[in-house]
């Protein structure tokens, strides 16, 4: 059938499940944390079908139905309002937040960062970062509590300023880290006005710290740009990367400003995302004490008791299931939207232009027809057997087409590296027994702190576990 001849989907059309959610609901959820704005059916459902304040949104979990629309029809999907308003202020139109033709030129400038044997060679960095964390947390004076989400920060954006941008300048690492989470911290706010179509002036709590935030970000990182320029500095980096990018089609080249929203949403995409799935995964691991100690057994089996190094992090196939089983349960990046530029088809319906696109991703990884005991912690569930006969987008951390996460082979080896290096120098056990409830801050993060009490693990675990 060919696509005009699809009836318009609406909340009349047959076999679609509509949420009947009031919007003033759904708004006050979104401002408190966006999950609990996700319409109840979603989790049972293939696709729902909601209109807000005039706003159409249909939101899927159909591993099929993702591929039709996030990948079959990628050229009709624009980020939309919604990602413009949020990121904007703080990523300009960098590779995550721009489309079209600026995005397809960025993605291909900066790809030979992300190659494999580029990355390989990052592994070194990756590691002695994670044994500074180590050798902090292990330290004389250290305290015996951590907060184990700030720690993880700590390591990564070590990790990305070092491996991207040669190291932090004259960054304020601290400071980077704080404006993050104060820009973050008010976008419930800015996701209820986008749908609104509210002027973007409106005022909303948070509103000002958040632009302070974003003027700190930027003007730290320009003036990064702005020396490396002045100097000419000839290293291998991102920043170099960048610096020399040429548009295919029209030769120009990348102002500051372009390279510093680009560099702005590496360091924040690359450094937030990938702390939080690690910060989950040991508040998973200490609540699972089966789970840890065989990814233990596996690390100590692999380095022979010695250090981690390079060559191991491939090995470590049991501690990498466990980081992607941590991120089924919490996605750093739980939910992605897209607007429609044009009608499309979906499910045997023609979507029309402007309607938003959900893929809660949070939802696709709880879906009862999709997953066996959902909420269960169980790594396993990644072994290449039970991997095989799953669709390839009923698990998505990543996202899914065009747009997928460019940097997912980076934070893999990146975790499982951090994991590895940690886990076998320190037992984390969780200072309460109850699980924070995630909330969507653009990421996922626990509601409150998770702090975690480190021993330092004296017995090698081979001669420990039975
Ligand atoms: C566990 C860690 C990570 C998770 C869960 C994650 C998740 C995602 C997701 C879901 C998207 C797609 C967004 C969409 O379709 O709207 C994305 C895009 C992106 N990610 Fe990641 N990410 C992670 C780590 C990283 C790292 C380490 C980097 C860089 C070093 C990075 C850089 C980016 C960039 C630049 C994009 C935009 C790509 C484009 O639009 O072409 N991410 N990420």
């Amino acid at each position: 059938m060919s696509q005009a001849a699809l009836p318009v989907m609406s909340e009349r059309s047959p076999g679609i499940a509509v949420s009947r959610a009031s919007p003033v609901s759904v708004l006050g959820a979104m401002v408190r944390n966006p999950l609990d704005a996700l319409p109840p059916e979603i989790f049972h459902e293939p696709l729902v079908y909601s209109r807000i304040a005039g706003s159409r949104r249909i939101l899927i979990t159909d591993p099929a139905l993702i591929h039709e629309a996030l990948v079959r029809n990628a050229d009709s999907q624009l980020k939309g309002d919604d990602i413009r308003r949020t990121l904007g202020p703080a990523l300009g139109q960098g590779l995550l937040t721009s489309d079209g033709a600026h995005w397809r030129w960025q993605r291909q400038s900066v790809a030979p960062a992300f190659r494999h044997e580029r990355l390989v060679g990052l592994l070194p960095a990756m590691i002695a970062a994670a044994e500074r964390t180590r050798d902090r947390w292990l330290a004389p004076d250290a305290g015996p509590v951590v907060d184990i989400g700030h720690e993880m920060m700590h390591t990564t954006f070590d990790i990305i300023v070092e491996t991207m941008m040669s190291g932090p300048g004259g960054i304020d690492v601290a400071r980077v880290e704080r404006s993050i989470t104060e820009y973050l911290h008010p976008t419930g706010w800015v996701f209820a006005l986008s749908l609104l179509k509210a002027p973007e002036w409106l005022p909303y709590p948070g509103r000002r710290k958040a632009a302070v935030a974003a003027d700190y970000l930027r003007s730290a990182i320009m003036a990064m740009v702005a020396e490396r320029r002045r100097t000419g500095e000839g290293r291998e980096d991102l920043v170099a990367l960048l610096l020399a990018a040429a548009d295919p089609e029209t030769g120009r080249t990348m102002s500051d400003e372009e390279i510093t929203d680009n560099l702005i949403t590496f360091v924040t995409a690359g450094h937030e995302t990938t702390a939080l799935g690690l910060a989950w995964t040991f508040h998973l691991l200490a609540g699972h004490p089966e789970h840890e100690a065989k990814a233990l057994a596996e690390i100590e089996e692999v380095t022979e008791g010695g250090a981690v190094r390079p060559e191991h992090i491939s090995r470590l196939t049991y501690t990498r299931q466990v980081f992607s089983e941590a991120m089924r349960l919490y996605p750093p990046a739980p939910v992605i939207t897209r607007t429609a530029a044009r009608d499309f088809p979906l499910a045997g319906f023609t979507v029309p232009a402007g309607t938003i696109t959900v893929v809660p991703i949070y939802a696709v990884h709880h879906h009862t027809r999709l997953w066996k005991d959902p909420e269960r912690f169980d790594p396993d569930r990644f072994s290449p057997e039970q991997a095989k006969g799953r669709h390839r987008y009923a698990y998505m951390p990543f996202g899914a087409g065009p747009r997928i996460c460019i940097g997912s082979a980076f934070a893999t080896m990146e975790a499982v590296a951090i994991l590895a290096v940690l886990l076998k120098a320190a037992r984390l056990r969780n200072t309460s027994a109850d699980t924070p409830k995630p909330t969507m801050k653009v990421t996922l993060r626990p509601l409150r702190e998770l702090r975690m009490r480190v021993e330092r693990r004296e017995v090698p675990v081979s001669a420990a576990s039975p």
